[in-house]
């Protein structure tokens, strides 16, 4: 049965990795979703290159462009709305997203965090952090979590979640790569489960349906 591409708007401050691999995926036909804007706060963010060098609208927008936090939280939402906007993914957003637009997206704004959580997730804990503090703790695995997007930093209920292998000689370097590779992946993956509305969500439990039962 055809499946009719999701329109998926993401945020990212930095280097951009997981929205390259999921453009690429939309590209190879391997998810149903068009990446309707790419938005950031960061106007240096390869995210936003990335996007202006591939056709895909691209937004620098920043808390301190506006005189009032709440003309910034309008300007998202109505960019949101104006791209018609079904999922909202965050992929290395740097920032709290405003509660405001949280609540519009209830259940449909996702992040990926590069650890298992509750472990290791939380305010601080983002980038190379994450991987040392799963070092020091002499964890043997690691992994990463897709979630749905709530009012804190990395509380919201997990959408799919997978283990990454910590190995003796890894520095968070090596770990992060490894986790990466596999962020590549599973970020399509859950956002491919939303294209076919296979994500059925009670209270804090996302259930994923087979294919029959939708
Ligand atoms: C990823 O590790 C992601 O899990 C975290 O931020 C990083 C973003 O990397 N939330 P990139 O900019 O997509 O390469």
């Amino acid at each position: 049965m055809e499946i009719k591409p999701i329109r998926i708007a993401a945020f990212a401050s930095g280097g951009g990795s997981n929205v390259r691999a999921i453009y690429s995926n939309i590209a190879k036909g391997a998810l149903s979703a068009e990446l309707v804007a790419v938005i950031s706060n960061n106007s240096a963010c390869g995210a936003l290159q990335f996007a202006r060098d591939n056709g895909i609208p691209a937004f620098h927008l920043s808390v301190r462009q506006f005189s009032t936090a709440g003309q910034f939280e309008n300007r998202l939402l109505a960019l949101l709305t104006e791209h018609k906007t079904e999922l909202v993914v965050l992929a290395g957003y740097m920032k709290k997203m405003p509660e405001m637009v949280v609540r519009a997206f209830k259940n449909r704004m996702l992040n990926i965090h590069p650890s298992l959580l509750p472990s290791f997730g939380g305010k601080g804990l983002y980038g190379h952090f994450v991987h040392e503090a799963v070092l020091n703790y002499g964890c043997k695995v690691s992994g990463v979590t897709v979630h749905l997007v709530d009012a804190e930093y990395d509380t919201g209920p997990p959408v799919l979640q997978r283990c990454v292998p910590v190995l003796d000689d890894d520095t968070p370097e090596t770990l992060a790569s490894r986790v990466l590779q596999e962020e590549h992946k599973i970020y399509s993956d859950a956002i491919q489960l939303f294209a076919e509305k296979r994500v059925h969500i009670v209270g804090r439990s996302v259930r994923i349906l087979s294919g029959t039962e939708k």
